[in-house]
């Protein structure tokens, strides 16, 4: 299928001498291609989205990767397991007390099938819902059995099977306690989303510490697959320095894609959207795009090499 190749999605209307509004339009073309596939991955893959530091980009990188992938043929889930409830809203799913979330699904009460809601976006979406009742779980699953492994139990081949899903992506809340501990024996991958800001490699030493222990004890498939650089803004030249320096630090890893800072990926969650559905001529909808074809095409490329 004839899909206009991929471009540098910081380009500017300067260097294609078109109007700004020719070039959003475009944009918006590329976003919404109703026959751009993105390639499916030769086994389901499950991204724990983690990062200990607050704000960093965490649950806007999981909504709207899995928007991306989505909304271009591959059945994606979320699993939102942070008390704000922050990727429930973005997706716009029910996470009032109560609703059947996470929280149930770790206690074994509810199985994945029946805390999974479609999203509005698109019926490629899923979102295993937080609700205000997982603030306590870190505390009530000390004295649980299998308390680290509760997560990857409720995801287990045959739940997600019945779903049908390529990607599942676990938004994590800014701790290194148990719930961000769960999601690590759960997945086979971490993605680490890295601010382009002064101390964004602080405390990237424990996170990474953290998941060496969970690798040595608790799951042996674990690695650190993906960084993605998030919240660029071009005009400093700290965010060059913290890109080059990531890039040198952590090689192959990071993806190419930089994800601007843009005020229309902020708002979007104020309207129950990601970005892609809120504004699919931004740059941010596109850089987003831009990211969730690197993963896709890094699935697709692993299923060629046999790996998985
Ligand atoms: N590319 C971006 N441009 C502008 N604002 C952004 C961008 N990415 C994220 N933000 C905003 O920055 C804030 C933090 O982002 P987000 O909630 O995704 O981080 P987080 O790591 O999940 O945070 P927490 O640690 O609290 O879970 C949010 O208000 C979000 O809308
Ligand atoms: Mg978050």
């Amino acid at each position: 299928m004839n899909f206009p190749s991929p471009q540098d999605s910081l380009s500017t209307s300067h260097d294609l001498g078109w109007t700004p509004i020719a070039e959003e339009a475009e944009r918006a073309a590329r976003v919404l291609h109703p026959d751009y596939q993105l390639p499916r991955p030769r086994r389901r893959r499950v991204l724990t989205v983690a990062n200990q530091k607050g704000g960093v980009g965490k649950t806007t990188s999981a909504v709207n990767l899995a928007a991306g992938l989505a909304l271009h043929g591959l059945k994606t889930l979320v699993i939102d397991l942070d008390p704000q409830g922050n990727a429930s809203t973005a997706l716009n799913v029910e996470h009032r007390s109560g609703t059947p979330s996470v929280y149930e699904m770790l206690l074994g009460e509810v199985s994945l099938v029946d805390a999974a809601a479609v999203s509005e976006q698109s019926p490629n979406l899923l979102c295993v819902p937080a609700t205000i009742d997982l603030a306590g779980s870190e505390i009530e699953l000390v004295s649980m059995q299998s308390r680290e492994a509760r997560l990857k139990e409720a995801l287990s081949d045959h739940a997600l099977d019945q779903l049908g899903v390529d990607y599942v992506f676990v938004d994590c809340p800014p701790s290194l306690g148990l719930l961000t501990v769960n999601a690590l024996v759960a997945a086979r991958e971490v993605l680490i989303p890295i601010q382009c800001e002064y101390y964004a490699l602080e405390g990237l030493g424990q996170l990474l510490s953290n998941i060496e222990l969970v690798q040595q004890h608790l799951n042996r498939e674990l690695s650190v697959s993906t960084i993605l650089l998030t919240m660029y803004d071009g005009r400093t030249k700290l965010a060059d320095q913290v890109t080059q320096e990531v890039r040198r630090h952590f090689g192959e890893v990071v993806l190419k894609t930089v994800i601007p800072r843009s005020v229309k990926v902020s708002e979007a969650p104020g309207y129950g959207q990601t970005v892609l559905a809120y504004d699919p001529g931004s740059r941010g909808a596109m850089s987003y795009l831009d990211a969730a074809r690197e993963v896709a095409e890094r699935g697709a490329a692993e299923n060629q090499e046999g790996r998985g």
